[in-house]
């Protein structure tokens, strides 16, 4: 059974042939910087400094490039261990920050937000408490193991319930299923909190977040996090979503701009044409808006992005490029489940 260590805390545990590096190390106990577990987000990336890993596949993963593998980076939610290993991670976090649990929650209510996303309102059992962090996440446990990531809207400043935006993705699968027959009072098992998704409060810098679609959602509860806290730094929300029915808490969040005076709120809609009111705002990709926005220079700020693979793959590859250093970049991309993201690769790759 390979061995992996990890370097600089020098913490070792064994990896299964054919397991994840990431599944070996929180079954160990070891909380290493995830986020969506499906090859896509690139918070899992870590240095291999010694021995061989290899991919489930022979494409890379689609959060990694050519180049990063080149110089030995290893996403360790695909990467396995073919001998022992040594890696550096770039954030290490004791599991005892943050206590993963798994819960039972009952369906409180649901309210339509727009026609394919739906909030979906969670409560715990009275004796138990979820301490998370704005910004992460849960997972729904489904039939046979299966789970499903959604962020959570809801800030721990809300209290005791947790929130959910579900975008309706099919009509067969959980989310179909959900929209079409589940309803107040259901019981969903629920594990969380999980991810590393969250404002890094001890920056100066003015944070920039980049919300695609119901990736609004973890940068939500960001928001209502730091306002709730009475947080005064620079803050410019981009929202980029298809029509207005997309920006389903506009009102609010033009609200909040105008009354918060370092808050600024910057809506891009894709396909403006397709909306019955005519759109006066911004128009086109949000992330070819953030960069016409700031200027050459990205280097003074925080990037915060959480959308569908495709936008938070842009921004990774044209930030960087532009000064921004990967540091002061955090993703977040659920847009797939990642036994969804395998059964597409198995497609792509027969
Ligand atoms: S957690 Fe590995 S790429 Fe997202």
């Amino acid at each position: 059974m390979p061995q992996v260590t990890i370097v600089p805390t020098g913490e070792s545990f064994a990896a299964d042939p054919g397991e994840p590096v990431l599944t070996a190390a929180l079954r160990a106990g070891l909380n290493l910087p995830h986020s969506c577990k499906g090859g896509h987000c690139a918070s899992c990336r870590a240095r291999l400094l010694s021995g061989t890993t290899s991919y489930p596949t022979r494409e890379l993963p689609a959060g990694i490039t050519a180049d990063e593998a080149a110089e030995r980076f290893v996403l360790l939610c695909q990467a396995q261990a073919v001998t022992d290993i040594t890696i550096e991670t770039r954030e290490m976090r004791p599991a005892r920050e943050v206590e993963v649990k798994s819960l039972p929650g009952r369906i409180d209510r649901m309210e339509r937000l727009a026609d394919d996303v739906m909030a979906v309102f969670i409560k715990l059992p009275a004796v138990e408490d979820l301490h998370y962090r704005a910004g992460q996440y849960i997972d729904f446990i489904l039939s046979g193991g299966r789970r499903r990531s959604f962020s959570l809207a809801s800030a721990p400043a809300d209290g005791r319930m947790l929130e959910v935006h579900v975008r309706r993705a099919s009509s067969s699968g959980f989310t179909g299923q959900l929209f079409d027959t589940m309803r107040a009072g259901n019981l969903l098992r629920v594990e969380g909190p999980l991810g590393q998704f969250w404002f890094r409060g001890d920056s100066p810098r003015h944070a920039i977040m980049i919300g695609g679609g119901t990736g609004y959602a973890p940068l939500r509860a960001m928001l209502r996090q730091l306002l709730a806290v009475g947080d005064r730094r620079p803050l410019t929300l981009y929202w980029g979503a298809r029509t207005t029915q997309d920006l389903y808490e506009h009102d609010w969040l033009v609200n909040v701009a105008a009354t918060r005076p370092a808050f600024a709120y910057r809506p891009v809609l894709s396909e403006p044409q397709a909306d019955d009111s005519p759109w006066a705002g911004r128009s086109g990709l949000v992330h070819e808006a953030v960069l016409a926005d700031l200027g050459a220079d990205l280097a003074p700020y925080d990037v915060y992005a959480s959308g569908p693979p495709a936008m938070v793959e842009a921004i990774r590859h044209t930030f960087v490029e532009r000064g921004l250093p990967r540091a002061q970049l955090f993703f977040d991309s659920f847009d797939f489940a990642p036994d969804t993201l395998a059964a597409m690769r198995k497609t792509d790759n027969p």
